[in-house]
């Protein structure tokens, strides 16, 4: 597969984004990077800049459907779009709460995590498809292959941009645009720095950046990682509720608050 030399990254202020944004940074590249925070993003710039590459910066919210549509169809006129990984998330659980999680929690984790990816790969697939080519990375989580008690709308909204992506890579695959999901495990970054409990297999982002870059130039549908952990929680799913739920429930969670 040619190399991607124009390629939009949304969360890219941080965390996995930054780092994806590091990793493909290189002379001939263009970069356009979107987040909330200007000050984080100008700072990945100014890096990926070192490293050869020409980048445009954006602050845009993923959950304004507009401005993201406005945001990728200028980079898109711009010069035609390789490839856009939708990257921006949030997470939060229910970790000392006495029920479920508030409403309002429940609603920003889906408006981020669901409809973000999707204000963000929507516009433009109809162009990618009308060219026949480009390729689309959606970030979900390995935490989206089974609901945990400890994060309920984390886990769902993830679910649902893996299944979304697994689907959509089928039906655009005529056209020539290439659809992967990425499944990370544990990633040392503001998101997990929070979590006050073991987290096996924790990853640098670096190597999270890397083994992603990997599987794309591979068109693999699926970019689930560490093995291990991804074997886990794919054994989780396949049993039966009744085996797993008494487990479940009595795992350390994420503290109840958008982070
Ligand atoms: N770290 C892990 O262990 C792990 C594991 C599995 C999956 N993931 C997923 O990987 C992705 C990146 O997470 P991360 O770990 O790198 O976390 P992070 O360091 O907190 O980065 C999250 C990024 O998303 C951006 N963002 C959040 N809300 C946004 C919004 N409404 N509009 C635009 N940008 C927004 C943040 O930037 P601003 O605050 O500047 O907007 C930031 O750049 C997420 O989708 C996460 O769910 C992470």
């Amino acid at each position: 597969m040619p190399m991607p030399t124009t390629i939009l990254i949304t969360g890219a202020s941080s965390g996995i984004g930054a780092a994806l944004a590091l990793e493909y940074a290189a002379p001939g590249v263009t970069l356009h990077l979107g987040a909330r925070n200007t000050e984080r993003l100008e700072a990945v710039a100014v890096a990926a800049r070192a490293a050869g590459a020409t980048v445009a910066i954006t602050t845009v919210d993923v959950t304004d459907a507009e401005s993201i549509r406005r945001w990728v169809i200028a980079a898109d006129d711009s010069m035609p779009l390789d490839l856009i990984i939708a990257n921006a998330g949030v997470s939060a659980g229910t970790s000392g709460l006495q029920g479920a999680e508030p409403d309002a929690q429940v609603r920003a984790v889906f408006a981020t995590n669901l409809d973000g990816v999707l204000n963000t790969i929507l516009p433009i697939l109809p162009r990618m498809a009308a060219r026949g080519r480009g390729q689309l990375a959606l970030v979900s989580s390995l935490a989206g292959y089974r609901g945990m008690p400890s994060a309920p709308s984390y886990c769902a909204s993830k679910a649902a941009v893996k299944v979304f992506g697994e689907a959509l890579r089928g039906t655009v695959h005529s056209s020539g645009v290439k659809v992967s999901v990425v499944c990370p495990g544990y990633v040392r970054t503001p998101l997990t720095d929070v979590n006050d409990f073991p987290m096996p297999f924790l990853m640098e982002t670096d190597k999270a950046a890397r083994l992603i870059r990997r599987g794309l130039e591979r068109d693999k549908a699926r970019i689930a990682f560490p093995w291990p952990l991804a074997a886990t929680v794919w054994l989780l799913q396949a049993l039966p509720p009744a085996w797993i739920d008494p487990i479940l429930r009595r795992l350390p969670g994420k503290a109840a608050q958008v982070a």
